[in-house]
């Protein structure tokens, strides 16, 4: 017998409001060129006044569930990965636990920033492989909009809030699922990309701060290294991945990781031009898109890398 987590259902949500490079370019000492020659971002989306993480988390969850044709008291576990929750605690899957109108199971939040749909999609690979959980739901939400310095070009105009959701359920399977999620940490590099409050250090929200060149190149090492591990691991050549969905931070990082596999641009899937880095949503956004829009089909390979502050960084690969 194999069990695997086989992703029956995916949705995603953006705010109303999109924010264009231009208005941007009316009020910081910007412009629609620098960002979309440095970034590949043209536009990116912002949730309304009062509009919560949980508020995004709840819609991208409704619709990967209605996608996946289950239920919500099927679900055994919500799993959120964000680094912009309603609140310090309780966690913002509870929240979400209760507006879906669940009455069992458990919910929590993951915590790794950028990469938090890769970190959060592998413990609930864990916990479908430990038999401990049949059916869990991964959303990645975020409001990044609340923690930026809006005062800061070299930051604030690279992120965009959003949420995308997955809905995972235990198969006894070979031919479809998740093969293998690999994460890794390394906290020596904490400064390079961080939120200058907290409870415990300032007893403020903060806002983002990055040295954006050097996490630019510990990207590009980092995520060619454990896209190179996830392959190893089953003894798999770039020729065998059908889509890279990576974490949309930067056009170049996507290219550049692309590049290394070799993969026709048409293989990769991009939204970081119109969603910018929407932190642990980007990529449940971009599957969500794709899937939904016919490019991802049944039986296909698919490859998932993410990079993000602490440094955090993962890949997963999936026989969707
Ligand atoms: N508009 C105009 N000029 C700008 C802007 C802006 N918005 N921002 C910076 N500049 C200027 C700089 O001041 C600098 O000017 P100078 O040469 O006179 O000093 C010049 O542009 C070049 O700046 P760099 O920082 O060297 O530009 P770079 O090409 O490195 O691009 C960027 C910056 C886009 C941030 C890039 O480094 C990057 O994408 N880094 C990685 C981001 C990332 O992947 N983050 C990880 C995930 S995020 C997470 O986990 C939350």
């Amino acid at each position: 017998m194999t069990i695997r987590s086989v992703i029956l259902g995916c949705g995603g949500y953006l705010p109303e409001r999109v924010v264009g490079n231009q208005e941007l370019a009316e009020r910081l000492d910007t412009s629609d060129d620098w960002i979309s020659q440095r970034t590949g971002i043209r536009q990116r989306h912002i949730a309304a006044d009062g509009q919560l993480t949980s508020d995004l988390a709840v819609i991208a969850a409704q619709r990967a569930i209605e996608h996946a044709g289950i239920g919500v008291d099927e679900i055994d576990l919500v799993v959120v990965a964000t680094a912009t929750p309603d609140n310090t605690f309780p966690a913002t899957a509870t929240r979400v636990q209760a507006r879906l109108g669940m009455k069992r199971g458990a919910a929590f939040d993951v915590q790794a920033v950028c990469s938090g749909f890769i970190y959060g999609l592998s413990v609930a690979d864990n916990f479908i492989k430990a038999g401990q959980a049949k059916t869990v739901l991964v959303i990645g939400a975020e409001t990044f909009s609340r923690i930026l310095d809006w005062e800061d070009r070299q930051t604030c105009v690279l992120f965009g809030d959003g949420a995308g959701a997955v809905v995972l359920r235990a198969e006894d399977t070979q031919s479809q699922g998740i093969l293998s999620t690999h994460i890794h940490s390394d906290g020596t590099l904490y400064d390079l990309l961080y939120v200058d409050g907290g409870p415990s250090s300032t007893g403020t929200a903060g806002h983002l701060r990055m040295e954006g060149k050097e996490v630019f190149r510990h990207a590009v090492h980092r995520l060619s290294e454990v896209v190179v591990e996830a392959l190893a691991a089953h003894q798999l050549t770039p020729r065998d991945i059908d889509w890279l969905v990576p974490h949309q931070a930067n056009l170049r990082i996507i290219e550049g990781v692309g590049r290394k596999l070799a993969l026709p641009a048409e293989r990769v899937v991009v939204t970081v031009d119109r969603h910018a880095n929407t932190s642990a949503a980007s990529i449940p956004l971009a599957l969500a898109e794709a899937v939904h829009d016919g490019r991802i089909k049944r039986g296909e390979m698919i490859l998932l890398e993410a990079l993000g502050g602490g440094l955090t960084w993962g890949a997963a690969l999936i026989r969707w």
